[in-house]
């Protein structure tokens, strides 16, 4: 199979935090695999801009030196991350302030596509869309990036909207979920809507209840002031989890289209109900293996923030009124595997007389690691003695059904800033949409916060506090266990 590279109009992408983790982790060497791929017109631009005195020789140096760090030997060579350098520049800059706006004035082509990447805190984005505006660096046709967290409740993320929208249209604006950038992610989609065999029994009448589980084996390590006033609710369900609940629940959009998709990601967030105090488990993962617990990591020995949450999510509209919806994401936890199961009923009369007869199908997506597609199906088993059923798996990993190019996936960020430049909104969120997401989020954190809720302990390198257990046990489900 050959993969389809469809190449963008020329373009001058900034990125301001240009030397910051975001940029040397993901968005350069993102760039760099598109423009290997034959993606990057030749003309076309990366300007890193920063508060840090450098040279556009130096900053290429850094460059390098983070193709080196981050890309493995397999996805570069000298000689290309070469080439790829010479479309590389840099201007120092003070978003808060005058210098370097005239340089980037000067460097910016209007005559081309141009795009705005904000890799830096929040509480910049004000002054840095601004000065893009005010001075004539951006014009009408230009795109900005905005990176997640987008605010930290409804107010906030009201304020950060309604400041972009003072010199921003939303059709300029790209708020990135790297979630949607995973090409499982998209999977989600063609699984649903490019096959008959699934739609006629996504509903509450053949789907007894969801799990997303979304694990990760790393701790909080070096962002742990960020995180301490996060917490695994902010960083991760508000955003990542809840578009995958999206994209598992909404209706069918009347075409792969940005509103089209997002008005049906709205809806389905708008129709969620308030989860009820005694739905939601929170932990806090303790030391152990050599390494900290939260409470190092977060250098706050009264920290009460979450590091693994799980919770039971409904939607109140006739699809899925009664089929929960169960979240849980942590860190330090067993394996690092996302995973979205869908169990789906039990046949309603067993003509067999073994028990296995009544169990039900469950349709696992893996998202990461070995994305694919796992169905449980009943079957005979062999051989004489009666009629004996065993479950079996119709297992697909994405890699074997594709060969080298389905082992070979881009990173979310290749696929979102294309999007950027393609002028495609699809995968990322729309402002009600986020602000949404939050009037939902807000009344369950206010709720733990006003209540002196405490996170429970739960030892790393397990599937987390034991009570999360009893989320699924009270109602006479399990979780699926956490492993490679
Ligand atoms: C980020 C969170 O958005 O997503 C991190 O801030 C988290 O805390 C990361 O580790 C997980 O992303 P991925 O792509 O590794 O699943």
């Amino acid at each position: 199979m050959v993969s389809r590279t469809i190449p963008v109009d020329p373009f001058d992408l900034v990125i301001f935090g240009g030397t910051g983790d975001l940029a040397r982790r993901k968005i350069l060497p993102s760039l760099y695999r598109r423009y290997v791929a034959g993606q990057m017109p030749p003309d076309s631009r990366v300007i890193g801009a920063a508060r840090t005195e450098a040279t556009s020789e130096e900053y290429r140096d850094q460059i390098r030196s983070a193709m080196e760090e981050f890309l493995s030997p397999a996805k570069r060579d000298a000689a290309s991350v070469e080439d790829f350098l010479r479309h590389v520049h840099y201007v120092q800059i003070d978003a808060t302030g005058d210098t370097g706006w005239d340089d980037l004035k000067t460097l910016v082509r209007q005559d081309r596509i141009n795009a705005f990447y904000f890799s830096v805190a929040p509480s910049l984005f004000g002054a840095i869309a601004e000065r893009l505006h005010d001075r004539g660096i951006a014009n009408a046709e230009s795109r900005i990036v905005v990176e997640k967290p987008f605010g930290k409740d409804l107010e906030t993320a009201r304020k950060l909207n309604a400041t972009l929208a003072t010199y921003f249209t939303e059709q300029q604006i790209y708020r990135i979920d790297h979630y949607l950038g995973k090409e499982t992610v998209q999977n989600l989609m063609a699984i649903r809507f490019a096959n008959i065999l699934f739609e006629p029994l996504w509903k509450t009448e053949y789907i007894d209840h969801v799990q997303i589980t979304v694990a990760e084996t790393v701790g909080v390590d070096g962002r742990g002031a960020y995180y301490d006033t996060s917490g695994a609710m902010r960083d991760m369900v508000q955003n990542h989890l809840m578009q995958l609940l999206c994209l598992i629940a909404m209706e069918p959009p009347y075409h792969f289209d940005p509103d089209a998709v997002r008005d049906e990601k709205l809806k389905v967030i708008r129709a969620l109900e308030p989860v009820r105090p005694e739905d939601i488990v929170r932990g806090q993962y303790l030391a152990g293996g050599g390494k900290q617990g939260y409470r190092e990591d977060a250098e706050n020995p009264d920290s009460r923030t979450e590091s693994y949450i799980a919770l039971k999510a409904g939607i109140a509209n006739w699809r899925w009124k009664n089929t929960p919806f169960y979240l849980r994401t942590g860190k330090r936890l067993r394996a690092r595997t996302s995973e979205i199961a869908v169990f789906f009923r039990r046949p309603p009369h067993s003509i067999f007389d073994d028990p296995e007869g009544g169990r039900e199908n469950v349709l696992v997506i893996r998202l990461q690691p070995n994305e694919g597609i796992n169905l449980k199906v009943m079957i005979k088993e062999p051989g004489p003695g009666g009629m004996r059923l065993t479950q079996v798996p119709l297992d697909m990993s994405f890699a074997q059904a594709l060969g080298p190019d389905g082992s070979d996936i881009p990173d979310a960020y290749e696929r979102l800033v294309m999007d950027v430049i393609r002028g495609n909104q699809t995968l990322f969120m729309r402002g009600d949409e986020v602000e949404a997401a939050w009037a939902w989020a807000d009344p369950i954190i206010q709720g733990w916060e006003a209540r002196g809720d405490r996170p429970h302990s739960y030892e790393p390198a397990t599937s987390g506090p034991e009570d999360a257990l009893m989320l699924l046990h009270r109602d006479g489900r399990r979780w699926r266990e956490i492993k490679e």
